[in-house]
């Protein structure tokens, strides 16, 4: 496996001209990372990882210096999981003194985490794009968890003409049904225990009963909302004390 932390050693890595699968992540991996890298390493003759905490798309100050970080750990998943090369840059590689180039993402971003963190989707979709222009992936792998990431992704692709397939892979879930994030490290046993409301009440697959089992849990959710999000969606965003967790599920299939 390859370390890379410029975009000219990614280009030199990649010469070779060989189809990518890239898997964008900023670290802290978790099983939910693990199934985007098998999905990658199944579907690809390349599998590129990125490894960058991108400052862009957190809106908060805190929760960006408490995001977990520990690439020596990140790097021995990326290479249990068959990564070639892992590009994991620093902030100025990304955002250079004088960088003011910006996408904003309207439509799908509009609303829901779109509301909740402003200028979140901005830098998400910006990143994405230079990655995948970096890197010319012919596929990229992204978790159904950031439903509404998807949808964005997709527009992005979509609007600007961009040659790459956004792959969605589903949620991984701990056995108790919470999905998988790297915030749930950040979470106390107690905090994680209430937590457990949030896969609870999107069961009901109804945004009215969903508020009930948060309520009865103590769970204020900043929103509980059906979205068409890469498929009709029922989206819940709830802190638990400091942390803000998102989750979702597809309902499609229901009985309309
Ligand atoms: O989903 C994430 O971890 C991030 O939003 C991504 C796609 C790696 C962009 O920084």
């Amino acid at each position: 496996m390859r370390i890379v932390r410029t975009v000219a050693d990614v280009r030199a890595a990649l010469e070779g001209g060989d189809e990518a699968g890239l898997v964008p992540t900023m670290g802290a991996l978790h099983e939910g990372h693990a199934s985007l890298l098998t999905t990658a390493r199944a579907e690809n003759e390349v599998v590129v990882a990125s490894l960058f905490v991108n400052p862009a798309q957190f809106d908060e100050e805190s929760d960006l210096a408490a995001y977990p970080r520990d690439e020596d750990a990140d790097l021995d998943a990326f290479r249990r999981h068959g990564v070639d090369v892992v590009f994991a840059p620093a902030r100025e590689e990304m955002y250079a003194p004088g960088f003011a180039t910006w996408v904003e993402p309207a439509g799908a971003a509009v609303g829901l985490e779109g509301d909740a963190r402003p200028g979140h989707f901005r830098g998400v979709a910006t990143i994405c794009l230079k990655l995948f222009n970096i890197v010319r992936p012919a596929r990229a792998y992204f978790g159904r968890k950031d439903a509404q990431q998807v949808a964005v992704l997709k527009q992005l692709v979509r609007d600007l003409d961009l040659d790459v397939e956004i792959r969605v892979v589903d949620t991984v879930r701990d056995p108790d049904g919470l999905a998988l994030s790297s915030r749930n490290a950040l979470l106390t046993p107690e905090a994680r225990e209430t937590a457990l409301a949030i896969p609870r009440a999107l069961a009901t697959h109804d945004a009215a009963r969903a508020h009930a089992v948060l309520a009865d849990a103590g769970v204020e959710p900043d929103y509980v909302a059906v979205a068409d999000l890469d498929g009709p969606t029922l989206a819940i965003a709830a802190r638990i004390g400091p942390i803000r967790l998102i989750d979702n599920v597809l309902l499609e299939g229901d009985p309309a």
